[in-house]
């Protein structure tokens, strides 16, 4: 038995929703009838900023600084938000981290970007599938990335966790269905946020994080079209509506999925090149 998953009157949470597409996620919940959106995230200035800038809607959200790594502050504050305002009928866990470089990255790079893009996922599921199936109903939503179908080049953190993120996502929709859990996986490409280009963000930023000038940038603002936040989160809420497992603002990346399924060996050398030509380009090199 599957839920209803229109929006319309639904208790909502999201994360990293102080930016981005967690954002535009929280903006578009409103739009399509929203009761309620818990809006979650480590930075909590700019969740206050988010909130002061929506104060006519300020009725229907709530802000929770979170470290969605860490599994007992990010079930406290799904508690929290559960006590004050209702079961949480769709969550998207959409907190995301992007670390470059290759398998000499540090290993603590490794180690964040497997606890964001991966555990948080699983936090959230711990604490919401056991609720959510005693209610046979509840939509879980995790924004992985076109990373996690095909691969990004000069971000292995990034490539590897988010194929963990689609793995985890597909698992769950497979086990959790005959529960009455949907689950869904967005997965851009290119979008226009801080991830990507750093300058966009006012305050200061983890320099750690950031993917200005590098080969990762490079290779993902020439893949395609670079799409804005509010694009992504009008296609994700109508992908959720329409109960739809695999949510590709990028339509095109279904046809590369195909490309490199049927013709591995072509797509491999095709992404060879392209990655010896970035990498000559940012002097980016593999260590000797
Ligand atoms: N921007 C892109 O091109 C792109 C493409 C594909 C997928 N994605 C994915 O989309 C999601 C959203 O990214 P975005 O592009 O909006 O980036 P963003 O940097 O604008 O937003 C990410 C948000 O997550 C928050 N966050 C990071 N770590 C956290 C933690 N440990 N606990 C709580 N909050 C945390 C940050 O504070 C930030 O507000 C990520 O999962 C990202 O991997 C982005």
């Amino acid at each position: 038995m599957l839920c209803s998953v229109d929006p319309t009157g639904r208790i909502c949470g999201v994360t990293g929703a102080a930016s981005g597409i967690g954002l535009a996620l929280v903006d578009e919940l409103i739009v399509n009838g929203a009761a309620h959106v818990a809006m979650m995230d480590f930075d909590k200035e700019g969740l206050r900023d988010a909130l002061d800038n929506r104060a006519h809607q300020r009725s229907k959200l709530s802000i929770h600084q979170v470290n969605v790594a860490s599994e007992s502050e990010f079930r406290a504050v799904l508690q929290k938000v559960e006590d004050q305002t209702g079961p949480i009928d769709i969550f998207f866990s959409n907190a995301g981290i992007s670390r470059s470089g290759g398998v000499e990255a540090k290993d603590e790079d490794w180690v964040n970007s497997w606890d964001v893009n991966v555990m948080a996922h699983i936090y959230a599921a711990r604490f919401l599938v056991p609720r959510m199936s005693h209610r046979k109903a509840g939509h879980l939503v995790q924004t992985a990335s076109a990373a996690g179908l095909l691969s990004v080049l000069g971000a292995a953190p990034y490539a590897v966790t988010k194929h963990a993120a689609v793995a985890l996502s597909e698992w769950m929709a497979i086990t959790y269905r005959p529960f009455g859990i949907s689950v869904s996986c967005i997965c851009p490409q290119g979008v226009r946020t801080p991830m990507l280009f750093p300058e966009l963000k006012n305050s200061a930023i983890d320099s750690s994080s950031t993917l200005a000038d590098t080969v990762a940038q490079s290779a993902v603002t020439s893949a395609g079209l670079v799409l804005e936040p509010e694009d992504v989160a009008r296609i994700a809420i109508q992908g959720v509506k329409e109960d739809k497992f695999l949510i590709l603002p990028h339509p095109e990346v279904a046809g590369y999925m195909v490309k490199k399924a049927t013709d591995t060996e072509v797509w491999l050398s095709q992404m060879a090149r392209i990655s010896e030509k970035l990498s000559k380009s940012k002097s980016e090199n593999p260590p000797q």
